[in-house]
């Protein structure tokens, strides 16, 4: 087996989201990644993003991100290894349980207040709308189709835009747990960076937590014992959190 598979032992986990997270603040993120650089061969890094693999590996390469080990893509439905795109082994398999994104797209097909995504942003693995400031009657209707129709899905709701229908195993969360399990990282020596809605799952694991100062309300709900919420915003905010859990 090679070593990308291989059980990592007494090494930091960083899990973080792209968008509005690592990316808003050149300067910071240039300093966030100097302070990586000086610690690479101790740490693990992965992004999290509602982005396909693709479209993350450019945002890599245009934007001085770090290279990461690998990308969570999709919300959760892609695990990818950078840079080939390689898929890790198992996770797809866990996904398939009930799922059937064509009964999904049928199923809420007819509802008002849901405008479904262009089909770039779209996959066998991931039915996304817009559905702007959607009402918790609306989201609950969603869910009561859904399961009308024998789909076991998780819905969810961010940035008061973003509609996403997942398989139930799927988010970015579980994605970040199968990860942390494969290299046999303990849940406190991960460390999972957000700022909005598709990030909370990420926070449910018992891992530590780093919520961005630029983060919307429902995330910063979640700070407490084990999620640093930062003052600061962006990448700098990652780093502030970085340090809190790793050391300076
Ligand atoms: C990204 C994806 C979009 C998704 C959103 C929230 O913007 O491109 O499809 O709905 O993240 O997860």
């Amino acid at each position: 087996m090679s070593r990308k598979f291989d059980a990592i032992m007494s090494q930091y986990l960083i899990v973080s989201d792209v968008d509005g997270t690592l990316l808003g603040d050149d300067r910071g993120l240039s300093a966030l990644a100097e302070w990586m650089q000086s610690r690479r061969d101790r740490l693990r890094f992965v992004l999290a993003s509602g982005r396909f693999f693709h479209s993350v590996k450019n945002s890599v390469l245009e934007n001085g991100i770090p290279d990461p080990d690998v990308i969570i893509g999709g919300v959760g439905t892609q695990i990818s290894l950078y840079p080939d795109g390689e898929a890790m082994p198992g996770w797809r398999a866990l996904l398939a349980q009930d799922w059937d994104a064509q009964l999904v797209r049928q199923t809420l097909a007819s509802m008002p207040g849901l405008a479904l995504q262009p089909e770039e942003f779209l996959s066998d693995w991931k039915v996304s709308y817009y559905a702007h400031d959607a009402s918790s009657d609306l989201l609950n209707e969603v869910r009561a189709r859904l399961a009308d129709a024998d789909l076991r899905t998780r819905v969810i709701y961010s940035s008061r835009r973003d509609l996403d229908v997942l398989p139930a195993a799927a988010s970015k969360g579980t994605a970040a747990r199968y990860v942390s399990e494969q290299w046999a990282i303990p849940a406190e020596r991960v460390v999972v960076c957000g700022d909005c809605g598709n990030d909370a799952s990420m926070f449910e694991h018992g891992f530590r937590g780093v919520i961005v100062g630029n983060a919307d309300a429902e995330l910063k709900s979640l700070a407490g014992p084990g999620i640093h919420l930062s003052q600061r915003s962006y990448a700098q905010g990652v780093l502030d959190g970085l340090k809190r859990w790793i050391g300076e």
